[in-house]
């Protein structure tokens, strides 16, 4: 591994080191067994090659207060070098303070985050030191360049500020949070625990205790209406206080925007620092009305039932496939003789509908209606042709919405369809509209009827009816397919399947921590 102390060390380094992707971890070293999950994570490929890995350490001075730790702040560059090439890394980048700031604290250019994701929790105990963080992390990333940047999801605020930086500066560079390392005891793993002596380590562990009891307690008690927090941070506050730490802050925010919080409605962070002796301690617990639900909109002939079934299973959640729902409601309609576009005669055929999906052993989906198995019935190109008349009708919506959300009530599901994120789920954690050019989808039609012994249209004949497939779900009455104004484009055209999922995965990272749904292998 190599050890770079100067701009010019890394420069050359970088400019020798071919093409391969690069992936950031910036510390401020002191590393420990939670720099190496990242860094061992920063090695994972992610479906775009092996990638190399610089870790940098620099005890950023800007985000220091006055009365702060900087000078004590522990400094260990020849363990740190032996922890990161133990882990993994293929470059350390330690400059000193001023060989990354040459024109001095006062004269620097600094990146000032939005105010509202400073004013709560840290930040408001810290002043200054977002700014402080934004100013060095912007400045490594400007001169490393990197194509993804890995940052620990133990400082929660620190990384949905620098998410925010990273987008509104257009730069060019994936944000990827890794979950929290943690001792036995489950105290979150942090440089600063090396201050914790004797007594105090014992104590400090209180932390994460108190607060898991209380995501416990909240868990247990799910209503109806949504549960008031303040209570609960009273109570947190009191048991910190109990166990001798003194609370900076106990809070409950919106795991997001970071805005306070009062009742337990979506994805919720409580967060609570709080000082052991001469160490201040972090952490946090996500608390949650229910399990996450993602919903895939886009029009047909995108490639969401594949890819949408794949993320499904790497993040351990339900497929929900809709589209099959009202294929096989379609198929119902043709074997029934109703004429598919008179909703007066399709509407009884709704009543006491048995219609199921559930999991093969193969471990693909399995649909039946009515007592009848028709998983393969409903990707004839018969049903194909008239799915979206069927699906048009009112009656047939409200009767598939109505049974698709008591299937997400308990939620821990991914649902695909054309109005999840706009009707079924609009309270989804994660909302992506997966669309490709009619051309694209053209062709992927082609090759899937092809491969499953259907006659093959002309190319042209195959956009024509996508094109129209397209119109008809857009402009009919009932839950046209629109994109949800909070739903992630994601254009497949020119990605492999895999280079999606690993899009799509990043997306729910984005959006569900590991805390609050912990998955080891994403
Ligand atoms: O989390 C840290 O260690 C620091 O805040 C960081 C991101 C390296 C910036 O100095």
């Amino acid at each position: 591994m190599q050890l770079l102390q100067t701009r010019a060390e890394l420069r050359r380094w970088l400019g020798s080191r071919g093409s391969a992707p690069l992936h950031f971890v910036p510390t401020m070293g002191a590393l420990h067994r939670g720099h190496q999950s990242l860094i061992r994570r920063a090695n994972r490929t992610g479906g775009l090659g092996q990638p190399q890995v610089l870790v940098s350490v620099f005890v950023n001075p800007l985000q220091f207060g006055p009365n702060e730790d900087l000078e004590r702040y522990p400094r260990s560059l020849e363990a740190d070098r032996q922890l990161a090439a133990e882990a993994g890394a293929q470059a350390l980048f330690a400059p000193s303070v001023a060989e990354l700031y040459p024109e001095g604290e006062a004269e620097l250019t600094r990146v000032q985050p939005p105010r509202s994701l400073q004013q709560g929790l840290c930040g408001a105990h810290r002043s200054g030191h977002f700014e402080g963080v934004a100013t060095v992390v912007v400045r490594l990333l400007a001169l490393i360049q990197p194509d993804r940047l890995l940052l620990g999801e133990k400082d929660w605020q620190q990384l949905v500020i620098l998410r925010r930086v990273v987008h509104d500066l257009g730069l060019a560079v994936q944000v990827e949070g890794c979950p929290t390392q943690r001792e036995a005891d489950g105290l979150a793993l942090s440089s600063r625990n090396r201050y914790l002596e004797g007594e105090q380590r014992r104590r400090a562990a209180a932390l994460p205790r108190i607060l898991a009891t209380a995501a416990q307690q909240l868990r247990g008690g799910a209503t109806a209406e949504p549960t008031p927090l303040a209570a609960l941070l009273g109570q947190v506050r009191q048991q910190l206080e109990q166990e001798q730490l003194v609370v900076d802050y106990v809070e409950a925010t919106n795991a997001h925007s970071l805005q306070p919080r009062h009742q337990l409605t979506g994805l919720t962070l409580l967060a609570a620092a709080a000082h052991c002796g001469p160490t201040r301690l972090i952490d946090h617990v996500f608390l949650m009305s229910r399990a996450p639900i993602v919903a895939i909109d886009g029009p047909a002939g995108a490639g969401k039932s594949t890819v949408t079934r794949a993320f499904a299973e790497r993040l351990g959640l339900i497929y929900l496939d809709t589209g099959a729902m009202y294929r096989a409601v379609t198929w119902w309609v043709q074997r029934s003789g109703v004429a598919p576009d008179d909703a007066g005669a399709v509407a009884p055929l709704l009543e006491g509908l048995e219609l199921q999906l559930s999991t093969a052993a193969s471990g693909g989906q399995r649909v039946s209606i009515n007592g009848h198995e028709v998983t393969e019935a409903i990707r004839s190109p018969e049903v194909t042709g008239q799915v979206s008349v069927v699906a048009a009708h009112a009656c047939v919506r409200d009767a598939l919405t109505r049974q698709q959300q008591a299937m997400g009530e308990r939620g821990g599901l991914v649902a695909e369809g054309r109005d999840i994120g706009t009707a079924v789920f609009p309270d989804a954690e994660l909302k992506v509209f997966l669309t490709a050019t009619t051309a694209e989808r053209a062709r992927r039609r082609a090759l899937d009827l092809q491969q499953r012994g259907f006659a093959v249209p002309a190319l042209g004949e195959l956009e024509a009816q996508i094109a129209e497939r397209d119109h008809l779900d857009s402009t009919r009455a009932v839950a046209p397919l629109t994109q949800a104004e909070d739903a992630v484009e994601l254009i497949t055209d020119g990605l492999a399947i895999e280079a999606v999922i690993e899009r799509l995965v990043d997306l729910f990272r984005q959006r569900v921590p590991h805390d609050a749904w912990p998955n080891p292998s994403v």
